[in-house]
């Protein structure tokens, strides 16, 4: 058996800024959930064979950019997890970038990638300039909370961070900032999305990507494309009224493809072919 990409209708995100003559590509990863041993499940999943297969995708998906894991890398935060996903993610680490969810350990991400990380406010944050656009990660995790903040100390990183450039910005970080219409995870958004939000619209922001609610969304942040991702590991039941309902338990990923001034978005996922 093989393994071929499937994927959903692209999605063209709509700008204003003209003249970018750049383009790249960009693969999102989210919501992995791996264990600190590889045989282990976590949400009765199979997390570090589905891992595997939405690594296979990414090898295909070459060439891109970045890759980007915005959140719950590690289900229990264990440290041999990061290591693990370190080990995973060596052939391509000049590429990756990182932020933590709420499952996260933040100081035992930290002391894995570290190389890999910018501090913003005693956060784990990243920069990088792509294809004509500043990407930026936000720390959302609040220690003891399932819920997503991004605090008056990241906010002031951020307006330093966006006013040092003039390239349009793509954003990600791994808490919902508006509800996406499943109740128990509509609990999560950031506490502080209307004070992100006031100091987004003030900034060229093309696109805002985040994780945490294992399922598609897309919809608007700040006048910005916004988009919601699904898990390497399981999927969860669109508005189910049923907390932790799972839909699927199969791999998915997000490609951001930048070209001739369009932003286009896709969800790619395996599908087996005889
Ligand atoms: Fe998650
Ligand atoms: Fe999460």
């Amino acid at each position: 058996m093989t393994s071929r990409v499937s994927q959903t209708a692209e999605q063209t995100c709509p700008t204003d800024s003209s003249g970018l003559a750049d383009s790249g590509r960009i693969i999102q990863l989210t919501d992995l959930h791996l264990t600190g041993t590889k045989t282990r499940r976590a949400w009765g999943t199979d997390v570090w064979p589905n891992f595997e297969r939405a690594l296979e995708l990414v090898r295909q998906l070459e060439p891109f950019d970045a890759l980007v894991l915005s959140g719950d890398l590690a289900n229990t935060g264990r440290l041999r997890a990061y290591e693990f996903l370190r080990e995973a993610l060596e052939p391509w680490i000049d590429r990756v970038h990182v932020v933590p969810g709420n499952h996260d350990n933040r100081r035992k991400l930290r002391r894995v990638f570290r190389d890999l990380c910018v501090d913003g406010a005693g956060t784990v944050n990243f920069v990088a300039n792509v294809a004509g656009h500043r990407l930026i990660g936000l720390d959302s995790k609040r220690w003891f909370r399932v819920h997503g903040m991004v605090g008056k100390r990241q906010l002031a990183w951020l307006r330093r961070t966006l006013e040092s450039s003039a390239l349009p910005a793509l954003l990600f970080w791994h808490h919902p900032p508006r509800p996406v219409g499943t109740w128990w995870l509509d609990r999560d958004v950031l506490r502080d999305a209307h004070e992100l939000e006031a100091l987004l619209r003030s900034h060229p922001v093309r696109g805002v990507f985040f994780g945490h609610v294992h399922q598609v969304w897309s919809g608007t942040f700040a006048e910005a494309c916004a988009y919601g991702s699904p898990s390497t590991a399981y999927q969860f039941r669109p508005g189910s009224m049923r907390p932790g309902a799972v839909a699927v338990r199969d791999t998915a990923l997000r490609v951001i493809d930048i070209a001739d001034d369009t932003l286009t978005t896709r969800i790619v996922t395996p599908s087996t072919s005889e």
